[in-house]
């Protein structure tokens, strides 16, 4: 029987210099896309899928990011007295399970893959889920949750994919392919970040992962990959073979908001969803475009 998919592991220690200087001092995953940062939009999405342990491995200057889930007492209760309860609301939908939320520390930012290793007590023996939250996902149905079907039938590894532009693979883990049905391809190679004219396909994996527990000793040969980084491409490539290993094209947008245009066209989307502003938003991008 497979282990059931309870555990996802939230890496949000990198440096975010692409956004410098909104991220001086505030991290990456604090940006808000309309009025909740990135991580909430994260951990939603990981709940939507039954996750019920979370772990972020944090670094220097991203201790907002636990304290966001955290209770916050003299707001709650001045919300109460003046009797905001939308306020409210959307107070209380950061909070969390008493113990289910737990911080490690990656030090220093030596790559993806060291950022995961940095979680091994927490994963223990069990599947896990990964979420970079600076991916961010519109979708009618979790990402996270569509893996966790195609895990409960294949009962191995599951990474989202991608196609991208070839000239972006330089970007990207890329996928060797076998079997493929058009929405779950075989993986048999992944290589991280390659040549345009050096990469196996244009299928990329996206900041949503489902792997099992035997990553992590992978992982703990820490040998430098691409970009001088330890990377998570890398020790996943060493399980194919041994474990099944799919990648899932998920139904849904992904919005890369690691990267400028990416974070602003999420701004966007994210706001034409919502009732409140969606009209306000057509009629001011009507007088720019
Ligand atoms: P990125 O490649 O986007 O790097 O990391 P970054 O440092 O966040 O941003 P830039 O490129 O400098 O602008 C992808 C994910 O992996 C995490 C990041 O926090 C992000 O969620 N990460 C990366 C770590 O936690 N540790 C690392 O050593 C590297």
């Amino acid at each position: 029987m497979r282990k059931p998919l309870k555990k996802a592991v939230l890496p949000v220690a990198g440096l975010g210099t692409r956004f410098l200087p909104a991220t001086k001092v505030l991290a990456k995953e604090m940006l808000p896309v309309v009025d909740k940062p990135l991580i909430q939009y994260a951990i939603e999405e990981a709940r939507a899928a039954g996750i019920e342990q979370f772990c972020l491995v944090t670094g220097r200057g991203k201790t907002a990011l636990v304290e966001h889930f955290d209770l916050a007492y003299e707001l709650e209760h001045t919300l109460k007295e003046r009797a905001k309860t939308d306020a409210l609301d959307l107070l209380r939908s950061t909070a969390m399970a008493p113990g289910s939320l737990m911080s490690v520390r990656q030090q220093v930012p030596l790559g993806l893959g060291h950022a995961i290793w940095c979680a091994r007590a927490f994963v223990g023996d069990d599947p896990f889920a990964i979420l970079l939250p600076d991916d961010l996902v519109l979708a009618d149905v979790s990402w996270v949750k569509q893996l966790a079907e195609v895990y409960a039938e294949t009962g191995g590894n599951v990474v989202a994919v991608e196609e991208v532009p070839r000239e972006h693979t330089n970007r990207y883990g890329i996928l060797k392919t076998g079997k493929d049905d058009g929405r779950v391809a075989e993986v048999l190679g992944l290589v991280e970040k390659p040549k345009p004219e050096e990469a196996p396909s244009t299928l990329s994996i996206i900041g949503r992962y489902v792997l099992m527990p035997e990553v992590i000793a992978e992982i703990a040969r820490f040998e430098k990959g691409a970009g001088g980084e330890i990377q998570l491409t890398d020790a996943m490539a060493r399980l194919i073979g041994r474990q099944p290993f799919h990648g899932l094209r998920c139904q849904g947008r992904r919005f890369d908001c690691g990267d400028k245009a990416g974070f602003l066209e999420a701004q966007i989307a994210f706001a034409l969803k919502r009732p409140d502003l969606a009209g306000k938003v057509r009629a001011f991008l009507a007088r720019y475009v």
